[in-house]
């Protein structure tokens, strides 16, 4: 069973170490953000497999406009497409909605950007590359008001 709920930022380090930063020092996944985000950890039973992040940040491109922004978003390889990611992505949706913001953005990996296509997530402007993680698209979502999922 799938289960996801609010973590403290030390359950998102060693997924992120694994999944996001593999070769980097621990220390580049503690994030100075991380203490004004909320986190969400994703679960296959009784087993931690997943972690995301939603942070307080204007999107670079509307400043003055309340948003979060998506990041971390990591899934253990060996637990990858059983729906762990998807709940996650939606639970966050659901809390940044909760808390009268509207406005997503992230960085995506290009890998992912199929997976927050699915989702309703749009990719502006063309590729680009960020030194620690490879090629990536801005990606946003405007939020609807109604809730997806609990
Ligand atoms: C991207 C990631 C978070 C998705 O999590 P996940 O648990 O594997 O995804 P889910 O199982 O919930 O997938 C939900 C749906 O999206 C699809 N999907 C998942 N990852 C996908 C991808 N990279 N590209 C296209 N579709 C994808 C699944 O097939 C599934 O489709 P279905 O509903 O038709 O079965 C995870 O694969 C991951 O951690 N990847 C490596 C790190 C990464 O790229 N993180 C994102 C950084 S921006």
């Amino acid at each position: 069973m799938i289960t996801v709920k609010q973590i403290p930022p030390e359950l998102t380090y060693d997924i992120r170490h694994i999944v996001l930063r593999a070769g980097l020092p621990r220390e580049s996944c503690f994030w100075e953000t991380d203490r004004d985000a909320f986190h969400l950890g994703g679960w296959l039973g009784v087993r931690q497999v997943g972690v995301a992040t939603f942070q307080p940040e204007a999107d670079p491109d509307a400043p003055d406009r309340p948003a979060y922004r998506l990041r971390g978003m990591a899934v253990l390889p060996d637990a990858q497409g059983q729906g762990v990611g998807a709940l996650m992505l939606l639970s966050g949706e659901d809390r940044v909605r909760r808390l009268g913001v509207f406005q997503l953005w992230c960085d995506a990996r290009i890998g992912a950007a199929a997976f927050y296509r699915r989702y309703g997530w749009e990719a502006y402007g063309g590729v680009y590359t960020i030194p620690t993680a490879g090629e990536h698209y801005r990606m946003k979502k405007t939020l609807g008001k109604t809730a997806v999922c609990g």
